[in-house]
């Protein structure tokens, strides 16, 4: 039986239940985060906790008395560990803000929040990396937060919806013209052998697998700039690619029913993608045994 984290206690995830009158399940008023792990061992898993604690102070959410977001890092490890995930998996953490009646406003203080952990088995979509994935634009109908990540995730689950049903990968968010980010990725371009992509600010989501990348790029000498794009830049641009923890790197060969570059994934988008899995395989090594 899997075995979760729900409000202090370790549960058996298939009958694990929230009260109807969660907020997360009334107003959507929650935070979440997902982190990759391999080999019992969370990826960037400080990154993350420092997104959730932001996420979570910008929202007024707090964490109940004694739990910390370092301590659910600790929850994660024994969840990877006891349910026998030694190697890939993902780590989903929510944080809602508790079980009250149902009024807009904030709760009584002191209300808890509902705090959930769980892991999975995962499979990197390494054949899709291969060939490269195909995407379509949809208008950025999204909140002007998008740098927090809240659970209320209608306008990117039609995003995916719209994809899907092109039989395409992925959605890319085009606010005014200007490339956001994806509907759980974010977006690159490399066009003269810079690297491009939007900067952090409220219009996207501060991907933990962007920052690490940018990082990566540049210390490697690859120029990176973080400058809006024009969906205009995007299709003009020789390679295209997007990042997620669910991703890695992956390249862009379609947007929009046109081919990128020459339909194949870029030479500085592959590059790109295996400095990426080089550094993964060294912070978080398959061969680690979890403490
Ligand atoms: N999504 N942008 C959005 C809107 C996202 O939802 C995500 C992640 C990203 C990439 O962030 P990171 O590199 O930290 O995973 C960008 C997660 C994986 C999800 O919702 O499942």
């Amino acid at each position: 039986m899997p075995l979760a984290y729900l409000n202090g206690q370790y549960v058996d995830r298939a009958t694990a239940a929230v009260s109807v009158d969660d907020r997360g399940f009334l107003f959507g008023d929650g935070v979440y985060e997902v982190t990759r792990a391999r080999g019992g061992r969370l990826f960037e898993g400080e990154r993350h906790a420092a997104r959730l604690r932001r996420s979570m102070a910008d929202l007024g959410l707090a964490l109940p008395q004694g739990v910390t977001v370092e301590s659910l890092n600790d929850v994660a490890v024994k969840l990877l560990a006891e349910n026998g995930l030694a190697g890939e998996a993902l780590v989903y953490f929510q944080v809602t803000r508790g079980v009250a009646p149902r009024t807009h406003q904030f709760p009584a203080a002191g209300t808890p929040a509902t705090v959930y952990v769980s892991v999975g088995a995962f499979t990197p979509p390494d054949s899709y990396r291969t060939r490269g994935v195909t995407c379509v634009t949809y208008p950025d109908i999204r909140w002007l937060r998008c740098d927090l990540k809240v659970v209320n995730l209608l306008p990117n689950v039609l995003a995916k919806q719209e994809a899907v049903t092109k039989g395409a990968y992925e959605a890319i968010f085009v606010r005014d013209g200007v490339v956001t980010e994806g509907a759980s990725t974010n977006v690159f371009a490399v066009v003269d052998g810079e690297v491009r992509t939007h900067p952090k600010s409220n219009l996207i989501l501060p991907g933990i697998t962007r920052d690490v990348l940018v990082e990566l790029a540049r210390a490697e000498g690859i120029a990176v700039r973080e400058e809006p794009m024009r969906l205009e830049d995007l299709q003009r641009a020789p390679e295209l690619f997007l990042t997620s923890t669910m991703n890695d790197v992956m390249p862009i060969v379609s947007l929009d029913g046109r081919p990128v570059g020459d339909g194949r994934p870029g030479r500085v988008t592959n590059r790109l993608a295996e400095i990426f899995a080089a550094h993964l395989e060294s912070v978080c090594s398959m061969r680690a045994v979890p403490a």
